[in-house]
């Protein structure tokens, strides 16, 4: 009962209170909830009827801002630059205000002007056109961190690490970050940086929550060895954790999950489901949201410099925010970890055994 109303008087009192955190081991400071923009702007791809209409879009931006988020992460490829074109208007006036995060190395679909070899990946071409483009359609003439959307093992890491460099000392982005690298590649790359006294990669955004815990295998342990901090995409797993979807029925119509039927197929498993009514009997007993409980979690990881909210609609993005008002106990720690633990494998199982990996 009394923790009770300690939240609903916290949820009163703390509104523009998010924590901060450096990512990884450079001067830039994150809000430790981050928006993402992968649910903005009107996609014909694989977001169709899957985002928000531009006006609640840009009522989520106010009421993230307004909360006390600055990390806003968007991508060239989200909704084929709309949400670029979007979020660059709603910037005018605010740009100072924001923690200013994009991508590129993915291909923009469904087609390119650019041909097959200019299109995607992470030549220089790409990246130097890539980054253009986005500073244009997001009204303004520096990124402060540039994430490298997916690793390419077709363009050797010193081309893409120069490229990354020379935006950084022309001013056009503070900060390099990456996204979707394997561990061996993201140490190949800060190990490279190193030695060819090259800007280096701040920070790894991977797909992380409750539901898929892959990236503690490889991806979270280099990061840390290389003081990379962790991006964190998908902390509900495409909406899994929000408690919405019960075993045996079909996904509700209209969410994102109906729509992506082979993820939720990859959802559906006894250890997601027992992982769920462990954060849903926490969620209840602390009287706030199954998403809170769920990026709560993910808070609780050292690694971990800023989770990305990804909402539809203001409500979901209050359900998700609840998380900062969330202290879980060392027990409710332990319960998740143990429900969620996937089987890790040779070597991580042998090594596991007799000391952390
Ligand atoms: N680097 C990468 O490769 C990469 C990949 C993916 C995402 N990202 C970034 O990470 C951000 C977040 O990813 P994400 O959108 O996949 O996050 P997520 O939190 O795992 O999923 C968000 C989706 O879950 C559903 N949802 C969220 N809150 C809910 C609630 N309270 N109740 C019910 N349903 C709820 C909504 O989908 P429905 O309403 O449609 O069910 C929403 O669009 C993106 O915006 C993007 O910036 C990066």
């Amino acid at each position: 009962m009394r923790r009770f109303f300690t939240i609903k008087f916290q949820r009163v009192r703390i509104m523009r209170e998010v924590a901060v955190r450096s990512l990884g081991r450079s001067g830039l400071k994150v809000s430790t909830l981050g928006l993402g923009t992968m649910t903005f702007g009107a996609s014909s791809t694989y977001m169709k009827d899957l985002t928000a209409d531009d006006d609640e879009a840009r009522m989520i931006f106010d009421h993230a801002l307004d909360r006390g988020i600055t990390l806003i992460d968007t991508a060239n490829s989200y909704s084929q630059g709309a949400t670029e074109r979007l979020l660059g208007d709603w910037l005018k006036g605010k740009r100072d205000t924001v923690v200013l995060a994009s991508k590129c190395g993915l291909p923009i679909p469904p087609d390119s002007q650019a041909g097959p070899y200019r299109d995607r990946g992470l030549s220089r071409s790409h990246i130097v056109e890539s980054c253009e483009a986005s500073l244009r359609r997001l009204n303004t003439d520096h990124l402060d961190l540039y994430q490298m959307h997916m690793q390419d093992a077709a363009v050797p890491i010193d081309e893409t690490l120069r490229a990354c460099d020379d935006l950084v000392r022309s001013g056009k982005v503070r900060y390099i970050g990456c996204s979707n690298y394997t561990g061996y590649r993201l140490t190949e790359a800060s190990l490279t940086a190193r030695q060819s006294g090259l800007s280096p990669f701040i920070s790894v955004q991977a797909q992380w929550s409750l539901a898929v815990r892959d990236a503690e295998r490889e991806v979270v342990p280099a990061a840390m060895n290389q003081d990379m901090g962790v991006i964190v995409w998908s902390p509900l797993a495409r909406g899994f954790l929000s408690g919405k979807f019960q075993r045996d029925q079909n996904a509700p119509a209209g969410s994102r999950l109906a729509a992506w039927s082979s993820s939720y197929a990859r959802m559906d498993n006894d250890r997601n489901w027992a992982t769920m009514a462990t954060i849903s009997e926490i969620a209840d007993r602390s009287d706030v949201s199954c998403a809170a409980i769920a990026i709560a979690w993910l808070l609780t990881r050292s690694a971990v410099s800023s989770v990305l909210i990804g909402a539809r609609s203001i409500a979901q993005f209050d359900a998700a925010f609840e998380s900062s008002q969330v202290e879980l106990s060392q027990s409710d720690i332990e319960a998740l970890d143990a429900v969620s633990c996937p089987e890790w494998g040779y070597p991580y199982d042998f090594i596991g055994e007799r000391q952390q990996w």
